[in-house]
């Protein structure tokens, strides 16, 4: 299985994203310990949570505490896995419509960080995302948070999530090498942050796709994965592995963290590492 450096950790290129698993239409606790086993049994060293994947009608942080019930109940090597999460968001219920809040004051950001920790059971996250601007806090301000729960101990390395060029330049400014991952959307159907991803591979950081198959929800713009498919049925895979492959061919650096709801999902998008895609494929995918 393919295997790429972020930060002082060598993980698996392809990891598992919790959020499916905990948030609206999951398909409860045992499918997702499930899930997650399955993803680890297969070689998955790369999971990705945040603070905010729960939904309405339970506690927070439950996906942090679903990936420490299945870390626990791993029989597999514990300390090869990455565990990434995020702090910023909040969910939002009332009226019965729910919604992604963001809060990235300082006191907020550094009490839900040690919360994280405590959900997932360690003394450090090995990797913590600041998860979503906040357009009440100036920028500077939420990132100088995260570098001091760093330089506290509560995280191992820092990342940053949904950021331009401009904010991934001040968060390292103010982290430095601190600063090991951009997690940003990128996809066949969301290629505006090409520029970040550029930008990640320039300043030696991973760069992590959120949502690579264009999301848990059906895609409005679902016909920009047909020339995917086609090259899916040449190769007799599924086109998600295609998509897949193509992201992670778009540099060394570049990660892909696909949601699951189910075990079958994510064993096929574990293959895609080690699909390899022709130069003439590539360009024709854009
Ligand atoms: N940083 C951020 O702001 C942010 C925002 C959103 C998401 N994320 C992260 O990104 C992760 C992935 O995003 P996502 O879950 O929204 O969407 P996604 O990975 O683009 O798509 C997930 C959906 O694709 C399906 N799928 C996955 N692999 C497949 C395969 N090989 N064949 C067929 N179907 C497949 C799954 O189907 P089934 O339901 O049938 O299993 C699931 O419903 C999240 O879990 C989360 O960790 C981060």
């Amino acid at each position: 299985m393919l295997h790429r450096h972020i930060g002082p950790y060598n993980t698996t290129a392809v990891g598992l994203g919790e959020m499916p698993l905990t948030i609206e239409n999951n398909l409860g606790e045992d499918k997702g310990v499930e899930t997650i086993h399955a993803a680890l049994d297969a070689g998955c060293r790369h999971l990705d949570t945040a603070w905010a994947y729960y939904c309405s009608g339970g506690e927070e942080q439950t996906g942090e505490k679903l990936v420490r019930r299945a870390l626990d109940g791993w029989k597999g090597p514990r300390e090869e896995v990455l565990v990434a999460t995020k702090v910023g968001h909040y969910r939002n219920f009332t009226d019965g419509r729910p919604t992604w809040d963001v809060d990235g004051r300082p006191e907020s950001l550094i009490r839900h960080a040690k919360e994280s920790a405590l959900a997932l059971g360690v003394d450090a996250i090995d990797l913590l995302y600041f998860h979503r601007p906040d357009p009440k806090v100036p920028y500077a301000e939420s990132v100088e948070a995260i570098r001091e729960l760093v330089d506290e101990g509560v995280a191992k390395t820092a990342g940053v999530s949904n950021a331009s060029v401009e904010q991934i330049d001040i968060a390292h400014d103010i982290l430095g090498d601190r600063l090991v991952a951009v997690q940003n959307q990128f996809s066949p159907i969301w290629k505006q942050t090409r520029d970040t991803l550029q930008h990640a591979g320039r300043m030696g950081l991973a760069f992590v796709c959120w949502s690579p198959l264009g999301g848990y929800r059906k895609p409005k713009k679902e016909s920009l994965f047909d020339p995917f498919r086609e090259v899916a049925a040449r190769h007799g895979v599924s086109y998600q592995q295609v998509v897949l492959a193509w992201e992670l061919a778009q540099g060394d650096h570049v990660f892909v963290i696909p949601g699951a709801h189910r075990p079958a999902t994510i064993l096929d998008s574990l293959k895609a590492g080690d699909l390899r895609l022709s130069p003439e494929e590539l360009s024709a995918l854009g």
